[in-house]
């Protein structure tokens, strides 16, 4: 059952007495390490259950919160990756902080992952064979989000830019030369917009007087056709949305890097994703229901993709999708769509047909059977 935002679905991952609430304050104290506050910081991290000599991946390092969480939660070892290289080149000054305890690396998670088994790859690099756990914290941080030269928000002008590693077609680039048919299925495919065809036409209008560079053009444009609801969502909300995902192949990335990240995890490791919207979610939820038997997937060996299920390789952990609660959003309204799930690789994959299962059991009561009719 999917718990109402603002309500906590409290994980069995969760130890008792440890509130769900906002994340905790850096270890310096007062303000966090960075500009982006962590979302569910706490709950990852008990998902995660880092343990002394464990060696633990974030995928998606971001200001650090997480990578900063597991290096302060036991003597253990972190791999960090960001395809964004501000963030990686920020993340200097930690590493300097747990020396020889985190390894950074620039690059989109589904490319570094799949080949960090290489011989010059992430791991393998440094004569790692397998991981303890993975955390996943999709989207883009405050940093991103903040900076107007990185055209990622209608809110404070500036290029229409979007890139997460500044590499390839710009958002403007799109929007200046798409088609309006494609433009319009790009808004209703990765921003589910409604109002998708005649937001492509009035773009289509408005580029033929002159091209839309900036974010400031583009969210005009966006609000003369679509005047603000009653919702108090701004209306240019899912059209950036949708631009995003598409310049960045966030979804595509998603599931080359869960597919990657499940096959690097140890018996018993965990993965534990944060998703933020729904396209995201449903990726996540698709791909851990398929990992743990309980729906069927795309056959990989079929080319007309028939639908099999999957002998489980691993269990899901909590009962339900876990959401921020009220303390959380109240101190971080960022923190409001983020929903977190979570599974352990099974110790011995479950035979075809066999009900048995068995995960790191009693000392993390993830609990065989939970997660049963997840969301
Ligand atoms: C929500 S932030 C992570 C914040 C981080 N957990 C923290 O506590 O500071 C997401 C980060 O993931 C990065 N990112 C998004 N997609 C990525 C991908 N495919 N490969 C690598 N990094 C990615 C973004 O550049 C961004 O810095």
């Amino acid at each position: 059952m999917t718990a109402p935002l603002g309500l906590v679905a409290l994980p069995v991952w969760l130890p008792a007495g440890r509130p769900a609430g906002p994340a905790p304050a850096s270890p310096a104290g007062g303000e966090p390490a960075s500009g982006h506050v962590p979302v569910l910081r706490a709950e990852v991290l008990a998902a995660l259950a880092p343990r002394d000599g464990g060696i633990y991946l974030d995928a998606t390092f971001g200001g650090g919160g997480y990578a900063e969480a597991i290096l302060s939660a036991a003597a253990c070892t972190v791999f960090a990756i960001d395809r964004d290289p501000e963030a990686i080149a920020r993340g200097a000054a930690l590493a300097a902080r747990f020396p020889g305890r985190l390894h950074l690396a620039q690059g989109r998670f589904g490319d570094v992952l799949a080949g960090a088994l290489a011989p010059d790859g992430l791991l393998a690099g440094h004569g790692v064979r397998a991981l303890d756990g993975v955390a996943f914290d999709l989207g883009v941080s405050s940093f991103q989000l903040d900076d107007p030269a990185r055209g990622f928000s209608f809110r404070t002008d500036g290029p229409l830019d979007m890139r997460m590693d500044r590499a390839g077609p710009t958002a403007s680039d799109l929007v200046n030369r798409l088609g309006e048919r494609e433009l319009a299925d790009l808004l209703h495919e990765f921003g589910e917009e409604r109002a998708a065809r005649r937001i492509a036409r009035a773009i289509v209008a408005a580029r033929a007087e002159a091209p839309i560079e900036t974010t400031a053009r583009l969210a005009g444009i966006i609000r003369a056709v679509l005047p603000p609801d009653r919702s108090g969502i701004d209306p240019a909300t899912r059209s950036f949305q949708a631009l995003r995902i598409r310049v960045n192949d966030e979804l595509g990335e998603i599931e080359r890097g869960l597919e990657a990240a499940a096959a690097l995890l140890a018996p018993g490791g965990r993965l534990v994703v944060v998703a933020f919207h729904s396209l995201e979610d449903r990726l996540v939820k698709r791909f851990m229901l398929a990992a743990s038997g309980r729906a069927p997937s795309p056959s990989r060996h079929d080319p007309r993709g028939l639908l099999v299920r999957e002998a489980p390789r691993f269990h899901l952990l909590g009962g339900a999708l876990l959401r921020p609660g009220t303390a959380e959003v109240a101190a971080n309204p960022r923190a409001r769509s983020g929903r977190l799930r979570a599974m352990e690789r099974l110790v011995r994959p479950v035979e075809a047909g066999s009900p048995e299962r068995a995960g790191r059991g009693a000392a993390h009561p993830g609990g065989a059977a939970a997660g049963e009719g997840a969301t």
